[in-house]
C-alpha cells in the first residue's frame, strides 16, 4: 500500500494517478500509511460514500494546533484550517462580501476578460493555453475580486506559485517547502499593506469590505485571521480554476467525439464542465483532517489524533459512484463529484470557478473552429494540485 501512495509522486503517477487510485480502492478503501516527516502517518480514503462521510463528519477535524501540532504561518488562521465556532465565524463573516450577487455581477466582466485574452490565443497562432489563458483568467477575476492592482498581479500570481510548489509531500524538497513559506509571508505582509491602504481609502473591493468588519467588530475578526482570509482567497481563488481550465482542455482535445458534441450542443457545457470537474480533479486530495476522538469507518479504528487524507481524484472515479468512471462524458448526469468537497469546508468560491469554466468554453466554442495539441504538454510535479506547466495549443 504504502508503495502505491508513493507511486503518487512518481513521474507515471503524476502522469496518470487513476489506476493506481482504483488499487488502492480495491486494497483496502481505508489504510494507514505509516510514513510522514510531520505526523507519523495518515489514513488514506479513496472510496467516494467514505469521502463524503469523512468530509461531513464532525468528529474529524481541521485545526492542527487543536492536536498539539505546531501553529504554521496566517494561512494556518484561515478558515479552511478551522473548526466551528471559528470557522463558522469566519465563514459567515466572509459570506457578507462574497454574495450570489456579487457573483452575478461578475458575469459580464468574466466575458469580457474571457474575450480579450482569446484575442491573443488566436491571433498569436500556437500558444500555451497555460500562461496566455488558464493562468490569467482566474488571476485578473480574484485580483479584481478583492481589489488587488493591476500592476501587483504578476508579483502575486509568482508568490502563489512558489506557496503551492511546497504543499505536496510527495514531491517537494526541504528547499521548496521553505521557500513556500516564505512566499506565504510574503503575501501575508503584501494584504498587511493593502488593507491599511483601504482602510484610508475604502474601494468596493473584498479586501475593503473585510478590513471594514475588522476595524467595526475587532473581537470578531482579528487582524491575523483578516491576513489569513486574504490569502486563502487569492490562492484558492486561482491555483485550482487555472487547473479546471488546463485539464479541461486537455481530456477534450484527446477526444474529438466528446469535443464535437460539445460544439453542436451548446446545453452540455453546463454538464461538460461538471465532467471536467469530475475526470481530472483541481484539487486530488483534501486538506488533511485528524480524528478528533475515536472513529470507526468501514471496519477500520481511527485513534484520537490520527491524520485522515481524503482522496477526491479517487472518490470521483469510484465505479460505484459513477458508471463508466474512467469514461470522460460531456452529458454526464448526475455527477456529484467531490472537486469542491462537501461538509461545512465546501469551495466558497465554486460558483465563481463555475462561472469561469462556462464563460471560458462558451467563447471558446464560439470562436474557434477547431483547437489542436501543438506539442508536448508538460505536466505540474504536484499530486495534490493536479494540472499543466505547459499546454501547447493552435486555436483556429
Ligand atoms: C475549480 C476551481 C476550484 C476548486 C477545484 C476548488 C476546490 C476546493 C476544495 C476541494 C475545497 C475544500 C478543501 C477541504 O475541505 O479540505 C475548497 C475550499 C475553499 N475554496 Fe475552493 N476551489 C476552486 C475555486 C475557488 C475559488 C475561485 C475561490 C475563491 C474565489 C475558492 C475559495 C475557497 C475557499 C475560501 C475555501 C475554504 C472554505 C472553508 O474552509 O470553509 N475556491 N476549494
Amino acid at each position: 500500500m504504502i508503495d502505491l501512495v508513493r507511486a503518487l509522486g512518481s513521474p507515471g503517477g503524476l502522469a496518470d494517478p487513476y489506476p493506481l487510485y482504483h488499487e488502492m480502492r480495491r486494497e483496502a478503501p481505508v489504510f494507514w500509511v505509516p510514513y510522514d516527516q510531520y505526523d507519523g502517518g495518515r489514513f488514506i480514503i479513496t472510496r467516494y460514500d467514505l469521502a463524503d462521510a469523512v468530509l461531513k463528519d464532525s468528529r474529524i477535524w481541521k485545526d492542527a494546533s487543536r492536536m498539539g501540532y505546531q501553529e504554521g504561518t496566517v494561512f494556518g488562521k484561515s478558515m479552511l484550517f478551522q473548526d466551528p465556532p471559528d470557522h463558522t465565524r469566519l465563514r459567515g463573516l466572509v459570506n457578507r462580501g462574497f454574495t450570489p450577487a456579487m457573483v452575478a455581477q461578475l458575469a459580464p466582466r468574466v466575458r469580457e476578460i474571457v474575450d480579450f485574452l482569446l484575442d491573443d490565443v488566436i491571433a498569436v497562432g500556437p500558444a500555451d493555453f497555460m500562461t496566455a489563458f488558464a493562468m490569467p483568467l482566474p488571476v485578473i477575476v480574484i485580483a479584481e475580486i478583492l481589489g488587488v492592482p493591476a500592476e501587483d498581479r504578476a508579483q502575486f500570481r509568482e508568490w502563489s506559485r512558489v506557496l503551492i510548489a511546497g504543499t505536496d509531500v510527495l514531491t517537494a524538497s526541504s528547499e521548496t517547502e521553505s521557500r513556500s513559506m516564505e512566499a506565504t509571508m510574503q503575501l501575508a505582509s503584501y494584504f498587511d499593506g493593502l488593507i491599511r491602504e483601504r482602510r484610508r481609502h475604502p474601494g468596493v473591493d473584498l479586501v475593503s469590505t473585510l478590513a471594514a468588519l475588522e476595524e467595526a467588530d475587532g473581537d470578531r475578526l482579528s487582524h491575523e485571521e483578516l491576513l489569513g482570509m486574504c490569502v486563502l482567497l487569492l490562492v484558492a481563488g486561482h491555483e485550482t480554476t487555472m487547473n479546471l481550465l488546463g485539464n479541461g482542455l486537455f481530456a477534450l482535445v484527446a477526444r474529438p467525439d466528446e469535443m464535437g458534441r460539445l460544439r453542436r450542443d451548446k446545453t452540455l457545457i453546463e454538464p461538460a464542465v461538471e465532467e471536467m470537474l469530475r475526470y481530472d480533479a483541481p484539487v486530488q486530495q483534501g486538506t488533511f483532517r485528524y480524528a478528533g476522538e475515536a472513529v470507526e469507518l468501514a471496519g477500520v479504528r481511527m485513534e484520537p489524533g490520527q491524520t485522515v487524507a481524503v482522496m477526491l481524484g479517487a472518490a470521483n472515479r469510484d465505479p460505484e459512484q459513477f458508471p463508466d468512471p474512467d469514461r470522460f462524458d460531456v452529458a454526464r448526469r448526475p455527477n456529484r463529484h467531490l472537486s469542491f468537497g462537501r461538509g461545512i469546508h465546501v469551495c466558497l468560491g465554486a460558483p465563481v470557478a463555475r462561472l469561469e469554466g462556462r464563460m471560458a468554453w462558451t467563447r471558446i466554442l464560439e470562436r474557434t473552429s477547431s483547437i489542436e495539441l501543438d506539442g508536448t504538454p508538460i505536466r505540474r510535479p504536484n499530486s495534490i494540485f493536479r494540472g499543466f506547466d505547459a499546454l501547447p495549443v493552435r486555436f483556429s
